[in-house]
């Protein structure tokens, strides 16, 4: 297989920079603005330093946790991106089917290609999550009904799109949905074939264009019809009545938005700059972490994305008190690479990368790593 070639999320970045059209491989790498928190969240993780336990016995590591009612395999979930049969054609039900497999949630978006029912007749055992968008009280109902019905343990709702952020790659490229014909889109079609012939001859069903869209729109115009700038705590307690499974909160930046966010009911947080999607020159989730655990307690599930390239960087999320680690590029690198054999490719790198860590760390369990073995100094 050409992916055993890919040692690294990054390797599997630089493959599907070849595979996949400029506009979609950039709708994925960017991000906001200046793109300032995008850098500084892998940065963040790049200047953690671990502090590795002597003589201890890590020959059977045990990377399981319980968390939310479940068995992970280990603390890491497939977060929600949108339209992922845009990246590749085997799409959103890809995804659900490789967490199936190795025993993680993952998480659809308000925004995927592929309806809830469709995941789950494609993935009937994942731990499938619903992420919402919401927007009218209607339209609400109706996604939480349908998330409940088809089994979904939880919903996520994400709280840091009040409008859309500004991707200026997006505009450069002239990025529609569906994808406007153009000379540019024609000398594209020469150079990544296969993405086109699957794109042109497989199904693209977009659950935001069948409900809030009449034809083709710019990428920062549809956010702008499906995000909800009035989105509040009242919105989050409207939920709260409306949803009997675990409600997390997405896009959590301060300790004090995440005790108004438990205050009001949710089960736990996501502590996310949305990889730097929005607004940008915002912390990095990672180095919060520390202060909303002192915050919340040790009861309360605490999440973190935005900036997870490497195995190391879950092991270090954890260690200073995260329950688990969600990833949104990493996998999305994998599925452009080699739609679903890509995926499993991302989660295999990551997971070898966290057992190495965690050997040579000296933890042997998941459940053991703690703030002693790592620290937000750059050297020491
Ligand atoms: C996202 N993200 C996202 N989040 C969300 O709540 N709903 C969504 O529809 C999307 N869509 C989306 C598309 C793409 C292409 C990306 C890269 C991201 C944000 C996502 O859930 C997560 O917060 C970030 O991806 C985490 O950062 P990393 O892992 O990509 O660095």
């Amino acid at each position: 297989r050409r992916l055993d070639n890919a040692l690294t999320i990054d390797d599997l970045r630089k493959i599907a920079r070849r595979t996949t059209p400029r506009s979609v491989f950039d709708y994925v790498d960017g991000a906001a603005e200046s793109e300032i928190t995008a850098e500084r969240n892998v940065q963040a993780y790049r200047g953690l330093t671990f502090h590795p336990d002597a003589l201890r016995a890590v020959a059977d590591p045990d990377l399981e946790v319980e968390l939310l009612g479940r068995t992970w395999s280990l603390p890491l979930g497939f977060g929600a991106t949108g339209y992922t049969r845009m990246m590749h054609h085997h799409g959103e039900a890809a995804v659900a089917r490789v967490a199936q497999a190795v025993g993680i949630p993952y998480g659809l978006s308000t925004v995927g290609n592929s309806t809830v029912e469709q995941v789950r007749a494609a993935a009937p055992e994942v731990d499938l999550w619903f992420q919402l968008y919401p927007t009218s009280q209607e339209i609400n109902a109706e996604l939480i009904r349908r998330a409940a019905n088809a089994g979904c343990s939880t919903i996520v709702l994400t709280c840091d799109t009040a409008v859309s952020g500004k991707r200026f790659r997006d505009d450069r490229n002239g990025l529609t949905i569906p994808p406007t014909l153009r000379p540019s889109t024609i000398a594209d079609m020469a150079q990544h074939p296969y993405w086109w012939v699957n794109k042109l001859t497989t199904e693209q069903v977009s659950f935001a264009s069948l409900m809030f869209l009449e034809s083709k729109y710019k990428f920062n115009e549809i956010a702008d019809r499906v995000f909800d700038s009035n989105l509040s705590l009242e919105s989050l307690d409207w939920i709260r009545d409306s949803w009997r499974g675990t409600l997390l909160v997405k896009g959590i930046l301060s300790v004090d938005g995440a005790v108004a966010a438990v205050e009001h009911g949710a089960d736990g947080v996501v502590l996310s700059n949305h990889g730097g999607r929005q607004l940008d020159r915002t912390p990095a989730p990672i180095t919060l972490v520390p202060e909303v655990r002192a915050a919340l307690g040790d009861r309360v599930p605490i999440l973190v994305d935005s900036g997870i390239r490497n195995g190391q960087d879950i092991v270090a999320a954890r260690a200073l008190g995260a329950d688990a680690a969600l990833v949104g590029r990493a996998y999305l690198y994998g599925i452009m690479a080699g739609g679903q054999d890509g995926v499993v490719r991302a989660y295999e790198i990551l997971a070898e990368e966290y057992r190495r860590a965690m050997q040579l760390l000296g933890v042997r369990r998941s459940v053991d790593l703690a703030p002693r073995h790592v620290s937000l100094g750059r050297w020491r």
